[in-house]
């Protein structure tokens, strides 16, 4: 950018300025930089008299003194050699800085620049090593994450192994290989986030089934716990993001006993070994038969109270026998292996362990809720 004292050696002419319009913006600039100048030694201030009066002449001296003053160039360069059409502007325009650089008169100016003393540092405290140190609070493991990790735990016991996959997702796994057609209402916009036409934010952990039987073959087992997403808004149960545990178990001679023997030790081993759990028929398209699990409710033993809604029952997970097309996808002979499958939801297991009746409480980091676990 150029200053105002560059511009104050050139004349219009070199300025590229033609007509009226360029005139006065030329000596609207001057006029601000003058302002802008003045404006900052008056708030800046002057610690003692002398030095107030010295600030005030350089100033002064700068804009008003006859030999190299600005306003000299300014006569000289541009009021001189300004061309006949444009001369009329150029005085009236000179006129009006010179009066307005009266503020710079010396007695004017000095007598608005504040005394002020600077500021001191404020002396620092000795340092007391007596003092007792400052105390780190310790966090806590989150709720979700500690009911995550009792869940692992009662299946690690049992000899599944931990498997992850990645949140961001082939529409091929998350969909097509778990036997859910393109016209399945969860594939829409509405249900699903999608980053483009092949790959979503992962709906459920159900397609870490499939990769773990591609990777690993028969016999399989395994947990899969992560992070899931869906176009869901925000309610007491709902969350865009949530997490799931699957559960997988694929050999050589897996039935429903095994389902649902495996799920209601794990349910006993969760919520207290009074459990009780319930089968009912359900459909997942990756799943032949497939089942919803409840278990009795924890809180009053199915006598009916408000966390099990008189009921006597929580919902607690949706399970069945893995689809042979499934199997087919992850590279496993159906004829020779059969396999179950579990699929929960750790936030609703944690609102249910820990009666918690909102969803939005594990995810807005609030310390008065986080002490508590
Ligand atoms: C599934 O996602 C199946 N993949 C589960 C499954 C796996 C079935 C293997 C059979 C075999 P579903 O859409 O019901 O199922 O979701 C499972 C659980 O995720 C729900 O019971 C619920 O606890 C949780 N969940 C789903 N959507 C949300 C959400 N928006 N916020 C919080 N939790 C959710």
């Amino acid at each position: 950018m150029t200053t105002i004292e560059e511009k104050a050696r050139k004349t219009l002419a070199e300025l590229g300025v033609q007509d009226e319009a360029e005139v006065r913006a030329v000596f609207a600039d001057a006029e601000r930089a003058l302002e802008a100048e003045r404006d900052a030694l008056v708030s800046k201030g002057a610690p003692t008299e002398a030095e107030r009066e010295k600030a005030a002449k350089l100033l002064r001296d700068r804009w008003l003194a006859r030999k190299h003053g600005i306003l000299s160039a300014l006569d000289e360069h541009w009021l001189k050699t300004a061309p006949r059409e444009l001369r009329p502007v150029v005085g009236r325009e000179f006129n009006r800085l010179r009066q307005r650089s009266a503020s710079l008169e010396l007695a004017e100016l000095i007598s608005a620049i504040p005394l002020r003393k600077p500021k001191h540092a404020a002396p620092k405290a000795a340092l007391d090593l007596t003092l007792p140190g400052y105390r780190r609070e310790l966090g806590s493991i989150h709720p979700v994450t500690r009911v995550q990790r009792e869940i692992e735990e009662i299946f690690l016991a049992l000899g599944f192994r931990i498997e992850t996959g990645p949140e961001i997702e082939l529409v091929y796994y998350n969909f097509d290989a778990l036997n859910i057609p393109e016209t399945h209402p969860s594939r829409d916009d509405w249900d699903t986030l999608y980053i483009d036409s092949e790959t979503v934010l992962r709906t459920h952990t159900s397609p870490v089934q499939i990769r773990a039987m591609r990777r690993y073959g028969a016999p399989l087992y395994i947990t899969t716990p992560g992070k899931c997403y869906r176009h869901d808004n925000p309610d007491a149960t709902h969350s865009p993001m949530f997490n799931q545990v699957e559960g997988l178990a694929v050999d050589s001679d897996i039935t429903f006993a095994d389902l649902k023997g495996t799920l209601d030790f794990f349910a006993k081993k969760f919520f207290g070994s009074r459990t009780r759990t319930r089968f009912q028929p359900s459909f997942f398209p990756f799943t032949e038969p497939s089942g919803e699990m409840a278990a009795s409710c924890p809180f009053c033993e199915s006598r009916g109270c408000r966390v099990c809604k008189e009921s006597g029952w929580i919902e607690l997970m949706g399970c069945g026998m893995v689809h042979p097309d499934v199997l087919r996808h992850g590279g496993i002979d159906p004829d020779r292996y059969s396999g179950w499958a579990f699929g929960l939801g750790i936030e609703r297991f944690a609102m249910i362990k820990y009666d918690i009746g909102e969803i939005q409480h594990f995810f807005q980091s609030d310390l008065r809720f986080l002490r508590q676990f």
